[in-house]
C-alpha cells in the first residue's frame, strides 16, 4: 500500500493551480442522469472518487467517455444517459463512496423507480440520509428499507412540494433539487444548502432546461418541466484544495500564489487565516497567501454551513493552530466524530484536548516527526500539512483517503519546494 514520506522545515514557495471541486462535480455527474441529452463536464479533477462515480454510472447504463487530464488540471467527462439499463445502485460501489446516493432523486424522478443501496456510517459520523428520503416521500415517493437498500417508486410522477429542511443538508438539498426539476407541479426548498457546490449544480440544471429560482440563497424554487436536454458545463474550482495550499503557506512560513479560484467561495477561511495573521491578497482571479511563522496565533472557531467556516477545512486548520501562538478553541458543529486527526497530530507533539465538539489547541514551537495513519480525506491532509511544517520524516499511511479528493498533491507541492513523495 502506498504512504508518503515528506521531509519537512521547508518554506514553500511559487504557484499551485486549483483544479475542479469533487463535491461539485459528483452531484452534476448525477445530474447527467436526468436527460437524454449528453452532458459534458469540463474541469473534473482527476481523483478517485470521481472514478468511482463514472463507474457508477456505467453500471447503470451511462454511456461515460472519460478524458483524463492531460496536465492543465482539465479532463472533461461526457455522460450520456439515452439507454438506461437499471435503476440499481448496488452495494459494492455505494459502500465505498457516500456520494453515490445522489443518483436517487434522478433515477426516481426520471423513470419512476430505484434500488439504491443505504450508505452506512463513516469515520466522521453516522451520515443518515433520512432529510433526503422524508424530503422525497413528500413529492410522492414510496420508500422502504429493504435488504440494505432504499427501494423507492412512485406511481405516476414525483410531484412539486412546499418543503423545509429541519437542517441544512449539501447532499439532501442536491438530490431533491435533482427530483424536483422533472416532477410535476412546483417545489419550494426552504432552508436549503447554499454551499457553492449546490449553486454549481443549479446554474448546470438550468442549462440544462430546468427552472430554478433563488439559486445561491436558502430558499429554491423550482417549477418542474417535462424534460431536459444536453449541455456543456464547467465545475467551480474546488474551495477546499485551494484552503487546503492556502494553509500549506501559512504552516511552512510560505509564500504561494494559487491560481484558478473563487475567492468568494472561501471567505469563511480568509477570515479565520487573516484573524490568525497570514496574510491574503487577491490578484486576477488568484490567490496569493504568504505568513510568517513567528506572527501566527490562535483563533477560535466553529465550523458551520456555508457561507461559515467549513467544516472540509476543520482538521487543516487545527494543525495550523497546533503551531500558533496561543490557545485556540475549535468547535465542530456538522459532524459528531470530526476529530480522529486529534490523536495522531498529537503523536506529533501537538498540545490538543477535546471535550464533547470542541477541541482546545495550545500552540507549540516544535512537534516532531512520526509515522501516522489518517481515518479519512482532510485528516489525511492536516497531517500532510503538519509534515510540511515539522523537521524530520513524517511517513503518512493510508493514502488511499488522500487520492479520493486530491489530485496530484505531492507533485503540486514538491513544485513549490517540499520534499514529499509517495512510496511504495
Ligand atoms: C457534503 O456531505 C460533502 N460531501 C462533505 O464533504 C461535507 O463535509 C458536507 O457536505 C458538509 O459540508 C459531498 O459533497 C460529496 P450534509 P453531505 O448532508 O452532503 C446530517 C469531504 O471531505 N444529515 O450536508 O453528506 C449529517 O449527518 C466531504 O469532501 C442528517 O442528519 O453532508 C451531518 O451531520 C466529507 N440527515 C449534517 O446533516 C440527512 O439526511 C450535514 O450533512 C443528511 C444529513
Amino acid at each position: 500500500m502506498d504512504k508518503i514520506l515528506i521531509r519537512g522545515g521547508k518554506r514553500l514557495e511559487g504557484e499551485i493551480s486549483i483544479g475542479g471541486s469533487k463535491n461539485a462535480a459528483l452531484p452534476l455527474m448525477a445530474a447527467s442522469l436526468l436527460s437524454e441529452g449528453t452532458l459534458e463536464i469540463v474541469g473534473l479533477p482527476d481523483v478517485d472518487d470521481i472514478k468511482a462515480m463514472a463507474k457508477l454510472l456505467l453500471k447503470l447504463g451511462v454511456q461515460v467517455e472519460y478524458t483524463e487530464p492531460t496536465g492543465s488540471n482539465i479532463g472533461t467527462c461526457r455522460l450520456s444517459s439515452s439507454n438506461i439499463k437499471t435503476t440499481k445502485a448496488p452495494y459494492d460501489i455505494v459502500r465505498k463512496m457516500r456520494a453515490s446516493v445522489l443518483v436517487l432523486g434522478p433515477l426516481l424522478t426520471r423513470f419512476g423507480h430505484a434500488r439504491v443501496s443505504l450508505p452506512g456510517g463513516c469515520a466522521i459520523g453516522t451520515r443518515p440520509v433520512d432529510l433526503h428520503l422524508e424530503a422525497l416521500k413528500e413529492m410522492g415517493a414510496v420508500i422502504q428499507i429493504q435488504g440494505g437498500y432504499i427501494e423507492a417508486h412512485v406511481h405516476g410522477s414525483l410531484r412539486g412540494a412546499n418543503l423545509t429542511f429541519p437542517k441544512i443538508t449539501v447532499g439532501g438539498t442536491e438530490n431533491v433539487l435533482m427530483a424536483a426539476v422533472l416532477a410535476k407541479g412546483d417545489t419550494i426548498i426552504s432552508n436549503a444548502a447554499r454551499e457553492p457546490e449546490v449553486t454549481d449544480l443549479a446554474i448546470c440544471l438550468k442549462s440544462m432546461g430546468a427552472e430554478i429560482e433563488g439559486i445561491g440563497t436558502n430558499k429554491l424554487k423550482v417549477f418542474g418541466v417535462r424534460s431536459l436536454h444536453g449541455t456543456s458545463h464547467k465545475v467551480i474550482p474546488d474551495r477546499i484544495e485551494t484552503g487546503t495550499y492556502a494553509i500549506a503557506a501559512s504552516i511552512t512560513g510560505g509564500d504561494l500564489v494559487l491560481r484558478n479560484v473563487q475567492t468568494n467561495n472561501n471567505q469563511g477561511l480568509l477570515c479565520a487565516l487573516s484573524k490568525a495573521g497570514v496574510e491574503t491578497s487577491e490578484l486576477d482571479g488568484a490567490l496569493r497567501v504568504s505568513s510568517k511563522r513567528e506572527k501566527l496565533r490562535g483563533i477560535n472557531l466553529t465550523t458551520e454551513p456555508f457561507p461559515g467556516f467549513p467544516t472540509d477545512m476543520q482538521a487543516q486548520f487545527m494543525a495550523l493552530m497546533c503551531l500558533a501562538n496561543g490557545k485556540s478553541q475549535i468547535t465542530e458543529s456538522i459532524f459528531e466524530n470530526r476529530f480522529m486527526h486529534v490523536p495522531e497530530l498529537v503523536r506529533m507533539g501537538a498540545n490538543i484536548s477535546v471535550s464533547g465538539a470542541s477541541a482546545l489547541v495550545q500552540g507549540v514551537a516544535k512537534m516532531s516527526a512520526a509515522q501516522v495513519m489518517a481515518t479519512d480525506l482532510r485528516a489525511s491532509v492536516s497531517l500532510i500539512l503538519a509534515g510540511l511544517a515539522i523537521d524530520g520524516e513524517t511517513l503518512l499511511n493510508r493514502v488511499y483517503h488522500l487520492d479520493r479528493g486530491y489530485e496530484r498533491l505531492e507533485e503540486k507541492l514538491a513544485a513549490c519546494g517540499a520534499e514529499i513523495k509517495r512510496v511504495k
